[in-house]
């Protein structure tokens, strides 16, 4: 779609990475460290001091203890973090349960293992089915992934969510794959539920975190993986050899960074500020919004205006009214359509507001 959308002089509200600059501070220290030396090879795990910060970070805000030596590594971004992961873990034959609509990088990392997806449908409203899932753990299953805040639906789990799948995960002995890269892009008074605030699954879970959607950094490509450290010794067996280790400088920066700054503690605020506006400058349009919960993505349900098929009308809306966004069946390994397009929020206000105001002229 980005491609289309550049073909086409479309405002690309397709692909999710935000138009924010990074800090200032945050890229003087990397520079800083740069000229300083930093330039050879990380600690294969990370750098100590940006695991210890990290630790510190998981302490305040889920109350959970980890230790930085052994239960943190750090990843050449969450998709890293989430391949070495499912190599550490799923052998050939096992079964990876999987929730549809659901982020593009697990499946391809499952089958390149001889795993093998088995996915369930969210509900029409992206909660999760439990029952339907647990009708889906069999004797083979090894793991199950999970995402809140979800991309694509901008749905989040509650503590409700997270005690059903603990019932399951215990009940059946696999483990827990969370993708929570979203973390502190939550609204609406909500608090991130992490896998890590629950005792009963710290032995059976592995959290996947990235910066780059912290600190507007989609291109730095540094995320960071939690477990136990039974766990975390065989995902760095994959990790050693698939990445060994994260861009030195970097490291030391954010690990700085960490100290001294809590920006993320306002991203909520920020991203919500950015939903409502753009909610409000859509809703002449004769679609229906699901209001995001968390991400900075926002669907609309188009079901009653035409039925065309999503993509089809994906495509459409990139070409005449330029403004391209994603399909929601393209989540689904069967192509669910259920009529929906995704619009990634993380856009300047008149960005936004433009991208409104074509789609207003035009449909
Ligand atoms: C749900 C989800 N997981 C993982 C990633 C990848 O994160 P990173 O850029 O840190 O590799 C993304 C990026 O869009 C995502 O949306």
């Amino acid at each position: 779609m980005s491609a289309l959308a550049t073909e086409h002089h479309a405002i690309n509200l397709a692909q999710g990475f935000p138009e924010f600059p990074v800090s200032e501070t945050l890229i003087e220290l990397v520079y800083h460290y740069m000229v300083k030396g930093h330039n050879q090879y990380a600690p294969m795990p990370g750098l100590l001091r940006l695991r210890e910060r990290i630790a510190e970070k998981i302490a305040t805000q889920y109350l959970k203890k980890v230790n930085p030596e052994t239960e943190i590594t750090i990843t050449a971004g969450a998709t890293e973090g989430l391949y070495t992961t499912i190599a550490a873990l799923v052998r050939p034959g096992d079964e990876v349960v999987i929730l549809e609509p659901a982020y593009d990088s697990y499946i391809p990392a499952i089958l390149l293992q001889g795993g093998i997806p088995v996915t369930v449908a969210m509900n029409r409203d992206f909660s999760v089915d439990w029952p339907a899932v647990e009708e889906k753990v069999s004797p083979k299953t090894r793991m199950i992934i999970v995402n809140t805040p979800h991309n694509p639906s901008g749905m989040v789990f509650s503590a409700e969510d997270w005690q059903q799948l603990s019932n399951i995960v215990q009940k059946h002995g696999i483990w827990v794959l969370s993708d929570e890269v979203y973390e502190h892009i939550i609204f609406d008074g909500l608090q991130h539920q992490s896998v890590l605030r629950y005792e009963a699954l710290a032995r059976h879970c592995v959290a996947v975190f990235s910066f780059g959607k912290t600190f507007h950094a989609t291109g730095w490509k540094v995320g960071y993986v939690v477990a136990s450290a039974a766990l975390t010794q065989e995902i760095r067996k994959a990790h050693q050899y698939l990445q060994f280790s994260v861009h030195t400088p970097t490291q030391y920066a954010l690990a700085d960074f960490l100290e001294n700054e809590n920006h993320y503690t306002s991203l909520g605020s920020f991203y919500q500020k950015k939903r409502d506006l753009f909610l409000r400058h859509m809703q002449t349009l004769p679609f229906q919004p699901l209001k995001a919960k968390g991400t900075y993505f926002q669907l609309f349900s188009y079901k009653n205006y035409t039925d065309f098929p999503d993509r089809q009308f994906a495509n459409y809306l990139t070409r005449e009214a330029k403004v391209a966004s994603i399909p929601i069946s393209v989540f689904y390994q069967d192509k669910t359509d259920h009529h929906y397009l995704r619009f990634c929020f993380a856009k300047h206000d008149e960005t936004l507001i433009q991208a409104a105001h074509f789609l207003s002229q035009f449909l």
